[in-house]
């Protein structure tokens, strides 16, 4: 079975949740690759909600942690919101042509190439030395903040969940992601 419900993660280790996540964007990659027309525009909005949560909860938590954690961070990091920043711009745009737009679907392939190779650079270059250099104490209390986030975006749409979550992630990409950053402040008992 496929696991792509965030809201049922049992993980604790920070890692391994963002990596569980990296396997959900694919599936919802999938899932938008292969919709009908008319379920498109629905599945494509589970992704972005998903590239919200997870995308601002690296950029809150674990960049930051990572700076000063592992060797060369700043360059590490730097090279990672780089590429974070560019899949944006992409899925900004695509966000507001809509998935009726008729380069949907090659931009769908391109930022598909562009998140997949963000997230195999970060599991290579970021995790795997995160990893090392924290304690499984750090990993935990980090996660604390990702499953704050990933609560507000359930990547199936669940008849009876939905409606209680359906306002909070709604609006363009940024909207979104703002939204997000406020509720992982707030876990991880920052000021906004
Ligand atoms: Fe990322
Ligand atoms: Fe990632």
């Amino acid at each position: 079975m496929t696991r792509t419900a965030p809201e049922t993660m049992d993980e604790t280790d920070v890692i391994d949740l963002l990596q569980t996540q990296h396997g959900m964007i694919r599936n919802l990659f999938d899932e938008v690759e292969q919709a009908p027309a008319d379920e498109r525009g629905e599945a494509f909005t589970r992704l972005v909600r998903l590239l919200a949560v997870h995308e601002t909860a690296e950029e809150e938590i674990v960049h930051p942690f990572a700076r000063h954690a592992i060797d060369g961070g700043d360059g590490v990091v730097d090279d990672r919101l780089a590429e974070e920043n560019e899949a944006k711009e992409l899925l900004s745009r695509m966000d507001e042509a809509g998935p009726d737009a008729p380069d949907f679907m090659p931009n769908l392939l391109m930022l598909r190439a562009a998140v997949e190779a963000h997230a195999r650079s970060e599991e290579r270059y970021e995790f795997a030395q995160l990893r090392a250099h924290t304690s499984e104490a750090q990993r935990r209390s980090m996660a604390a903040g990702v499953k704050a986030a990933e609560a507000m975006a359930p990547t199936h749409p669940h008849p009876g969940t939905e409606s209680a979550t359906k306002n909070l992630l709604v609006g363009t990409p940024i909207a979104m992601m703002d939204r997000v950053r406020d509720t992982i402040r707030k876990a991880m008992g920052k000021n906004p």
